[in-house]
């Protein structure tokens, strides 16, 4: 088993640093890495192409033109399309979706048809068809999953019997990993008479994908999921039914002939590219798809396996490791949980030595629902990642769970009535690892909120994780506020807050800036945006609380 991946050094960012360590970057299925091929195609296409396209007169312009036709046909040729004027240039997987829900959804569903989706959709791949089925009146119905992971193919084959106008399938699950088997979901979807939409945002990163072979009608994709850049993607679409369709937006590019009476529009696959396209982009992504084209797909893919299962195994001696089920087949990411860990605390953990994951819903909020989940971590990988960054993942979260163990056995338990020791030790710390220990002692020292307050009424909406807050003067008119969280991390910070405020009356905490009042403990720069605006949601709470305490 060798511990190094032959892909890396194509990869210049995999070199950086992050907080003092060497990256691990296993978020791939939010974005993946750029090959030196990509950067360089976007370098030389601004240094030497740069015009617009279709409509110059000139030189530059006709090489620029060339060059974005030609990006369309090496996708094309990748993908397996005969026809290249079938694959419509889309800002990613989210509008192309959103471009057929609006043209063919809009056309072709009326009242009372039924749309299938799947449990485990992305929600770019539920919320288009949610609008479309409220602008039309159509219904929707679920295809579940099993408790193993797999999707129920019982109850799907039962949906179809009630006739699907559309069936919106994802290829692999980006939350879970699972490979669905597309092939024989659309043969039984066009057989019911259904039209399919197939979501292959997380298949093209992993597997190459023969779209002559899948048997759907329509098939979304992004670049930047598959080492290209961000902004660009594509939708391919059976030609009769991108004939068929009208345009979606209106402008340049898209039409043939303009006169305010009438205007007449442009053929394929012009007619739903309007306006000025990501022409750097294309090129970016024809540039990772050349590069993924001179590489054998089946080595790298066999290597993420490996890493996967690498990965799995040390993890599994965990102590409180648990996978999320994902069925029988998957590409190479895992969600999971860590028990009596809240998964952001579980990530910020892990983000500072140097290993980047996902945690939270994923944009599966009905899949997290389904499992009855707030949320997951998850790991994803790539080729270029290595059998040593698996390894750091087990190790590092067996150092948290045994650094908790040791802090729970050693350190004088403050209790409700005497947490300033813990207050402290927050301030007193010397650097953020110290701070981040004492933070989770404080954390664990609070008192918490009863269950009665841990209700909708309190939530603050604005994080990832759930946080509440009472708001309350005491019998002085002096604050007496009350606040907890799901993440430890969040519930640390409120008690560091509401230390500062509480005992005031509300016109000294009016005139404090919260804000700075944290600054010298450097929690910003080592928060996640999601948790650190989690924060300032509750300071705006607490401020705007202060303003008219008696509203
Ligand atoms: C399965 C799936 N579908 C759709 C999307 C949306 O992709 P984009 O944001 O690039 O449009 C994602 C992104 O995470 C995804 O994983």
């Amino acid at each position: 088993m060798t511990h190094s991946s032959p892909w890396r050094r194509d990869f210049p960012l995999l070199s950086v640093r992050s907080h003092g360590q060497p990256l691990a970057y296993l978020d791939n299925a939010a974005t993946t890495q750029k090959p030196r091929q990509v950067i360089d195609a976007l370098g030389r296409y601004y240094k030497t192409t740069n015009a617009n396209v279709h409509r110059g007169s000139h030189d530059l312009s006709n090489q620029a033109t060339q060059a974005f036709e030609q990006a369309r046909q090496t996708l094309a040729g990748w993908l397996g399309v005969a026809d290249p004027s079938t694959l419509i240039w889309t800002r990613g997987t989210t509008e192309a979706i959103n471009l057929v829900a609006q043209t063919w959804g809009i056309q072709n569903l009326t009242r009372g048809d039924l749309i299938l989706l799947m449990q485990s959709a992305h929600h770019a791949n539920i919320v288009p068809w949610q609008m479309l089925a409220e602008r039309v009146g159509a219904r929707i119905a679920v295809i579940p999953l099993q408790e193993d992971g797999d999707l129920d193919m019982a109850t799907y084959r039962q949906l179809l019997e009630q006739a699907p106008k559309l069936v919106a399938l994802t290829q692999v699950s980006n939350a879970l990993g699972t490979v669905y088997p597309i092939a024989q979901m659309c043969q039984q979807a066009r057989a019911a008479g259904a039209t399919v939409l197939v979501d292959g945002a997380q298949g093209l990163p992993h597997f190459d994908t023969h779209l002559s072979e899948l048997g759907c009608d329509f098939y979304a994709f992004s670049g930047h999921k598959l080492f290209g850049p961000t902004g660009i993607g594509a939708l391919w679409g059976r030609r009769e039914l991108l004939e068929s369709m009208p345009p979606w937006q209106g402008g340049g590019e898209m039409i043939a002939h303009v006169s305010f009476d009438h205007t007449t529009y442009a053929g394929l696959p012009f007619k739903f590219e309007a306006g000025t396209p990501n022409i750097s982009g294309t090129l970016g992504l024809a540039a990772a798809v050349g590069y993924l084209q001179q590489h054998d797909r089946l080595t790298q893919e066999a290597h993420e396996l490996t890493l996967q299962t690498h990965a799995l195994e040390c993890c599994a001696t965990v102590p409180g490791f648990a996978r999320i089920p994902a069925g029988e087949r998957t590409v190479s990411l895992f969600s999971f949980v860590l028990a009596s860990h809240h998964q952001q605390d579980v990530a910020h953990w892990l983000d500072s030595r140097g290993i980047a994951v996902r945690a939270g819903h994923h944009c599966a909020m009905p899949l997290m629902d389904a499992l009855g989940l707030p949320g997951t971590l998850r790991a994803s990988f790539a080729f270029y990642n290595t059998l040593g960054e698996a390894e750091r993942l087990a190790l590092a979260l067996d150092e948290l769970v045994q650094s908790e163990r040791s802090q729970i056995s050693t350190s004088v338990p403050a209790t409700a009535s005497q947490p300033q020791p813990a207050l402290d030790a927050v301030y007193q710390a010397r650097d953020w690892n110290q701070r981040y220990q004492a933070l989770m002692a404080l954390a664990q020292s609070a008192p918490g909120l009863p269950a009665e307050f841990k209700q909708e009424h309190y939530l603050v909406p604005g994080c990832e994780t759930r946080a509440w807050l009472v708001t309350a003067l005491d019998d002085q008119g002096r604050l007496a506020c009350r606040a907890d969280a799901d993440a430890r991390i969040l519930r640390a910070l409120l008690v560091v807050l509401l230390s500062k405020i509480n005992g005031l009356t509300p016109h000294e905490v009016s005139t404090m800036n919260l804000v700075a009042s944290l600054e010298q403990l450097d929690i910003r720069r080592h928060l996640s945006p999601s948790r650190g605006n989690g924060l300032l949601a509750i300071i705006r709470h607490i401020e705007a609380f202060a303003e008219t305490p008696n509203r």
